[in-house]
């Protein structure tokens, strides 16, 4: 059963961080750190709330970028005055329909499995009620900065002890609060503004709500995570935010290995969160794939490979070095090494573009050649064409851009330039070195270069010249 309402906080003002930018605005594997918890939030929930405050209009601008079609609701926190005062305003916040269950939720701990949150949701009855406070605990081996859990004497949640607030006695509890808590909607309406901020830090903290409900007579159930609790990191420093990277994208990569894909070192594998990637392609190490980004079936992607939000098909080789932003490959292409195929390139089936060569804006059809030393920009190549080594397109006259168009066929000899707009007409043929300034009519040669004079016995006069002078 869905629970009625994730209320998920993300107002704080993230000083640990040392940054101009929010907290969870930071990137994790591709998504901001956000995007984690949103996801699961909505997963199992009917209603998504996000409390911001600390840079608001910007992480409300990114939620709904990266989430465009659902339905989330923010709700302001002015000041930032703890976490109980976060949800406070929440429930002071008329316009909202807040009924049922409310999962508690902290923006700042991605990776947290929906398994912890299917326990407490077994725990609400048939009639959707709630009998008692639910809150998933961890054990870390070092507990510095979480909120100790303190048990009493019967082994039950008594209260949560935050780390500026421990007697020494207490700093020893390695059983900490994650912070995942399942109430009812009336417990919090009841129980918040009964929270004070007579604390060492001054703050409405949220895990008083134990303490008080317990007072109140109520029964805290605890739901212990042993196996997966290292993955239940709050992330408060850019440390923190590292380790929580390496250990997602151990969990990519890891998927990945599992449906077909090979990596020589997957400690050496950058794999973003949305990525994909077909059955039997090869990764070597220091790959990175990033953001939007496809990979077909069969592919080899060697070492040093950068992709970012491309889409690559079936059987393409990308030799070492080769950089794709924002750009198609099609079947059977291959690529590099040290090739750049910047954004808007699109590269039809069997293609091949070599070292050193640079696309921008430019389509190359079916089985035509850029193999060495080009830059190719806001042009469109047919089918079959032959791109010469060192092959400039002059694609910009310091104010404009303009284009080149290539038609089939059509073969250009090395070291030439081709100053746009230009359009070089079916099979028509470039001889080497030549500066094509016009239309190359189909099936005809364009030749541009003076005629090679020699002369003959230059070098040796000129040695006697020389020695003359030094006489
Ligand atoms: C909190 C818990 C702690 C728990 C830890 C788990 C409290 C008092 N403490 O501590 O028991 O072990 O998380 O990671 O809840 N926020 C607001 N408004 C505020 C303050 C904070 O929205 O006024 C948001 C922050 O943006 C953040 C989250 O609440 O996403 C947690 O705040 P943070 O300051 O990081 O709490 P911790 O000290 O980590
Ligand atoms: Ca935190």
């Amino acid at each position: 059963m869905k629970i009625d309402t994730t209320v998920l906080l993300a107002a704080g003002q993230s000083t640990r961080m040392r940054s101009h930018k929010a907290k969870v605005l930071h990137q994790v594997c591709g998504r901001p750190l956000i995007y984690y918890p949103i996801r699961i939030a909505l997963e199992i929930s009917r209603q998504v709330i996000v409390v911001v405050g600390h840079q608001a209009d910007e992480v409300k601008a990114e939620v709904s970028r990266i989430f465009p079609r659902e339905n989330i609701l923010f709700v302001q926190q002015r000041e930032q005055l703890g976490t109980a005062h976060a949800v406070k305003e929440v429930f002071d916040n008329s316009s909202l329909e807040l009924h049922g269950q409310v999962l508690l939720l902290y923006g700042d701990v991605p990776l947290f499995a929906p398994q912890f949150v299917e326990a407490m949701q077994d725990k609400i009855d048939s009639a959707g009620n709630l009998n008692s406070l639910l809150m998933v605990t961890i054990s870390k081996e070092n507990p510095y900065s979480y909120g100790r859990i303190v048990r009493d004497r019967a082994g039950l949640i008594k209260e949560i002890v935050e780390e500026s607030e421990l007697t020494k006695e207490q700093k020893k509890i390695k059983e900490v609060n994650p912070g995942i808590y399942l109430v009812k909607d009336s417990v919090l309406r009841e129980l918040l503004p009964k929270i004070s901020n007579q604390n060492s830090k001054g703050e409405y903290y949220l895990t008083d709500l134990i303490k008080l409900y317990r007072q109140a007579g109520g029964k805290v159930k605890g739901i212990e995570e042993k196996s997966e609790g290292s993955l239940m990191l709050g992330i408060n420093t850019r440390a923190e935010l590292a380790q929580v990277a390496a250990l997602l994208r151990e969990r990519i990569n890891q998927v990945h290995l599992e449906a077909g894909v090979t990596m020589v070192d997957p400690a050496s594998t950058y794999i973003d969160q949305q990525v994909k990637i077909g059955k039997d392609t090869v990764i070597y190490p220091n790959v990175h794939l990033r953001g939007n980004t496809t990979i077909g079936e069969n592919c080899r992607l060697d070492t040093g490979v950068v992709i970012m939000d491309s889409q690559v098909a079936d059987h393409v080789q990308v030799k070492p070095y080769v950089v794709i932003d924002s750009s198609k490959v099609g079947k059977e292409v291959k690529l590099g090494p040290f090739s750049h195929l910047r954004p808007a390139s699109n590269l039809a089936e069997r293609v091949h573009v070599g070292n050193f060569v640079e696309t921008k804006k430019t389509s190359i059809g079916l089985g035509s050649k850029a193999n060495h030393l080009s830059y190719l920009g806001d042009a469109f190549i047919g089918e079959g064409v032959n791109v010469g080594a060192g092959t400039i397109t002059c694609n910009y006259d310091g104010v404009n851009k303009h284009p080149t168009t290539i038609d089939d066929g059509v073969f250009i000899g090395s070291g030439t330039q081709l100053v746009a707009p230009v359009h070089l007409k079916k099979n028509a043929y470039v001889a080497a070195g030549a500066t094509v300034t016009h239309e190359v009519p189909s099936g005809a040669l364009a030749i541009s270069r003076c005629r090679q004079k020699n002369i003959e016995g230059y070098v040796e006069k000129r040695k006697q010249t020389l020695s003359r002078e030094q006489e």
